[in-house]
């Protein structure tokens, strides 16, 4: 099988390691890849939303395969323009149609899904321009914290929580202004709830569907989970506090009603749904879904899962999906990021890292990495994830963190907490 990979960081890494490992997969492109892809396949310089740009090189390659990594192309309906062409439709395409990826691309979509499938989230409102008094009123009358959600994708900035209601009108007031552009047009209002938080994957072709390892990642820049949030900065997988009663809790208030939602309207979605949860007294609540796989949640779920990856996501297409059976690795594993100085904010590039082949029990996920004049260096504000297995949760972050410590590059910061709640 000739396999192209969209995206670019440690969750494509990930993908790739697992992909290499299955004799099916004879050929691996990934675009536009890192340092660490590099390694494993050919990286091609193509963005993952050129799609005119894609299906040259799909049918240029005979590539047989295309896994999208990142949310943006599926929600610019990379799915639809393959399904609505002729030759590139006879390809098989892993993510959702346009339509699914509206589970992410579009809070007011995702509420209105839950609401309709009696699933389990946080109570909430929409509001527009036109109901924009209707939204001040709302504010005043509700506890705080209160939840504002910019509609659209705002690149992981569109969620803010105030513990102050003029602090929050005045968001509230910003958004619909147009802080976020047409992504904040619309603004979802939603109760805070108070919990742990995990996510959980399933990979379905629409009717269909498997559950693959849990995880949990830690969003915050700041140890104790304090400061600005980010893309992650660590996960582990399985998790201590989830028990089987409470992952049949999930399976049967959120899962299925999830798939039987998404059939119910018709949406063809084949791929990956990520749904972030919160457990509150005992309960599962969707805080978000996404219409792909978590990073750096990848980077754990993948090294646990045993079953052979071109298999698994080639039974999306063939109808074979519900034969297949999920095999995990009991251990626990973890992974550390380590990030550029000055993340989430403004940081430099262009750094030489060193220690990298020093390194030989943890699994090294590039994420902001690429090759320069022989050398590795940083790329990214995520430049590194360091993957291990362990028998515990602080067995395995202890050799992530080991690791960690032995790669070097200028302004290098990662947590030294990862699991810290567990
Ligand atoms: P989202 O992009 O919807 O996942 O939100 C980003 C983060 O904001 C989540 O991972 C939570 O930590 C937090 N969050 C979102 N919605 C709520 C809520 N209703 N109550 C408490 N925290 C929330
Ligand atoms: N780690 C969170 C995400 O991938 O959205």
């Amino acid at each position: 099988m000739r396999i192209l990979l969209l995206g670019g960081g440690g969750r494509e890494h990930a993908f790739a390691w697992k992909l290499k490992q299955s004799e099916s997969c004879k050929q691996l492109y990934i675009a536009p890849g890192n340092a660490g892809t590099n390694q494993l396949g050919t990286n091609v310089p193509i963005n993952p939303t050129d799609f005119e740009a894609i299906k040259k090189f799909v049918l240029e390659s005979e590539i047989e395969m295309v896994i999208v990594g990142p949310e943006q192309p599926l929600v610019e309906g990379i799915v639809d323009f393959f399904e609505n062409d002729l030759r590139l439709s006879e390809i098989q395409i892993v993510g959702p149609s346009k339509e699914g990826a509206q589970l992410e691309g579009s809070k007011a979509f995702a509420k209105d899904f839950m609401y309709d499938n009696q699933i389990p989230t946080a109570g909430f409102r929409e509001f527009t321009k036109d109901s924009y008094y209707d939204g001040l009123e709302y504010i005043d009358n509700k506890p705080t914290p209160i939840v504002l959600k910019a509609d659209g994708l705002a690149a992981g900035k569109g969620v803010v929580i105030l513990n102050d209601r003029e602090a929050a009108k005045k968001e509230f007031t910003a958004m619909i202004e147009g802080k976020f552009g047409v992504a904040s047009a619309t603004v979802v209002i939603e109760d805070f709830l108070k919990g742990i938080e995990f996510s959980v994957f399933v990979l379905t072709d629409g009717n269909d569907y498997k559950i693959l390892p849990v995880a949990k990642d830690y969003k915050r820049i700041g140890e104790q989970d304090t400061g600005l949030n980010t893309g992650g900065m660590g996960a582990v997988s399985p998790l201590p506090f989830l028990d089987k009663a409470m992952m049949k809790e999930v399976e049967e208030k959120i899962i299925k009603p999830t798939i039987s939602g998404l059939k119910k309207k018709d949406i063809a979605y084949k791929g990956f749904i990520f749904i972030g949860l919160i457990k509150v007294d005992g309960k599962p609540y969707v805080i978000e879904y996404n219409c792909r796989m978590g990073d750096p949640e990848t980077e754990v779920v993948l090294p646990r899962l045993k079953n052979d990856l071109v298999t698994l996501l080639a039974s999306l297409d063939n109808g074979t999906l519900k034969d297949q059976k999920i095999e995990m690795d009991e251990r626990t594993v973890s992974t550390v990021m380590l990030v550029s100085g000055g993340y989430p904010e403004t940081y430099q590039k262009g750094f030489k890292i060193d220690g990298l082949g020093a390194i030989n029990d943890s699994l090294l996920f590039h994420a902001g990495t690429k090759d320069a004049d022989g050398k590795v260096v940083t790329n990214g504000g995520r430049v590194l994830a360091v993957t291990s297995y362990g028998d515990s949760v602080s067995d395995a972050v202890a050799t992530s963190k080991k690791n960690a410590a032995a790669i070097h590059f200028e302004g290098k910061y990662y947590r030294k907490d990862i699991g810290f709640d567990l």
